[in-house]
């Protein structure tokens, strides 16, 4: 057994998915300890600890966060799309671009040329560049292959990452992320992808995911397709109104979905659906700064109820971006959410998203002791200041994985 002494402030996050109020209290202990056995926390407390055969170990007055869970990547793709840039800023819609076979149609091809060395060796990078900002579990979309055999070596380099390296992976199957250049119809394309494809991805994917939105697959061709995805068993994920409103959330509630991400487009009535199906809402600001098209209306989610969790979208196009802490720091000031609502979104709700709040997001008894140690006052002064790297170690099942 080990304790954790020391920690000037331990941000426990305790208890389920936040919402409303609930999000600004981390329920923060002061002069706290933290004992963990087998990887697991099997207490937290205050003062003096009551083990007198335990390891201990001093973390010297830092303060302690539960290790950040960024819930929607697209971090397996080759290539770069910096050549599109001039025509992004001069204007050119992202689904423009599209069109003309650039955006994800050109990562597909990049990433169909990539072998599944070289793009397990990005990957790792992407993924150690996480864990140095405090992440110690990310959710990882194929969607750059839309064919069988480069979808399934991208979740296959998720699942070999996953055995080599410490933060946790959650793997999900977009292979409805676009429409490949050899198909010409939409359903033939998703019937395709659940005949051929879902047997291959049931053992590499949790989750089935589509790109629901304007351009790429609409109401009726998304709702067959999850509706098939959940039949064969996986749980659901959905980019919706990330461009125009399509009633994506009518979807997810009726199936039943596990998150809906983006949602810069929905409305009020929608996203009161969404709080009283208690769907969790992936909010991914890097993305809205990048396309410059808007931000997600996150007060009126949060007023709303809403279970609100965050991503970084790390692909590409649309995010080319995977610093994790800035996407933090960006979500406090664009939707004038406080620290202590980002970091909540970030660990415990985030951890919804994903369907593993059992298990990670908190620091309470029976946990995974997932946390970050960071050098700063609070975690106020994490997000209030944007000059400084706070990350001093991250320990995963109670492993020390990553100092500075
Ligand atoms: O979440 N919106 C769809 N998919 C990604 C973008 C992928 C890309 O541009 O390569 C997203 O923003
Ligand atoms: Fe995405």
């Amino acid at each position: 057994m080990q304790v954790y002494t020391n920690i000037k402030k331990l941000y426990t996050l305790k208890g389920g998915t936040k919402t409303k109020e609930e999000l600004k209290d981390a329920a923060v202990l002061d002069d706290a300890w933290l004992a963990v056995e087998d990887g697991k926390i099997i207490e937290v407390g205050q003062g003096s600890f009551p083990y007198t055969d335990a390891e201990v170990i001093d973390l010297n007055g830092g303060v302690v966060i539960p290790g950040l869970i960024d819930a929607h990547t697209h971090l397996v793709f080759a290539g770069d799309r910096s050549d599109e840039y001039p025509d992004k800023i001069n204007g050119l819609g992202y689904l423009d671009i599209l069109k003309r076979g650039g955006g994800i149609l050109s990562t597909v091809k990049a990433t169909r040329l990539a072998s599944k060395e070289e793009l397990t060796a990005q990957a790792e990078i992407s993924i150690n560049k996480a864990l140095s900002r405090g992440v110690t579990c990310l959710e990882i979309k194929s969607g750059y292959g839309l064919d069988t055999i480069t979808e399934v070596k991208q979740l296959e380099v998720v699942k070999e990452l996953q055995d080599k390296q410490p933060v946790t992976l959650v793997p999900t199957y977009l292979g409805a992320h676009a429409l490949p250049l050899e198909f010409s119809d939409k359903i033939e394309y998703l019937d395709y992808c659940a005949e051929e494809v879902f047997p291959l991805m049931k053992p590499l994917a949790e989750f089935c995911d589509v790109f629901f939105d304007e351009g790429v697959f609409d109401y009726i061709e998304s709702y067959v397709y999850l509706k098939r995805a959940k039949e064969s068993g996986f749980k659901l994920k959905l980019h919706i109104d990330e461009i125009k409103n399509l009633k994506g959330s009518e979807v997810a509630v009726e199936l039943e979905a596990t998150s809906v991400d983006h949602c810069i487009m929905t409305n009020q009535c929608q996203i009161n659906e969404l709080a009283i199906a208690e769907i969790p809402i992936v909010l991914l600001p890097m993305t809205s700064f990048n396309l410059n098209k808007g931000y997600a209306k996150a007060k009126e989610m949060r007023d709303a109820g809403a279970i609100i969790a965050l991503g970084s979208d790390y692909n590409p196009g649309s995010c080319p971006c995977n610093d994790y802490l800035l996407t933090l720091r960006v979500a406090s000031r664009v939707y004038g959410l406080l620290a202590e609502e980002v970091l909540a979104m970030a660990t415990i709700n985030a951890a919804g998203a994903l369907d593993k709040d059992d298990l990670i997001g908190s620091l309470q008894t029976g946990k995974q002791a997932d946390f970050v140690v960071l050098r700063a006052k609070d975690f106020n002064e994490v997000i209030a200041r944007m000059d400084f790297d706070p990350v001093k170690e991250v320990y995963i099942k109670g492993r020390r994985v990553y100092s500075c």
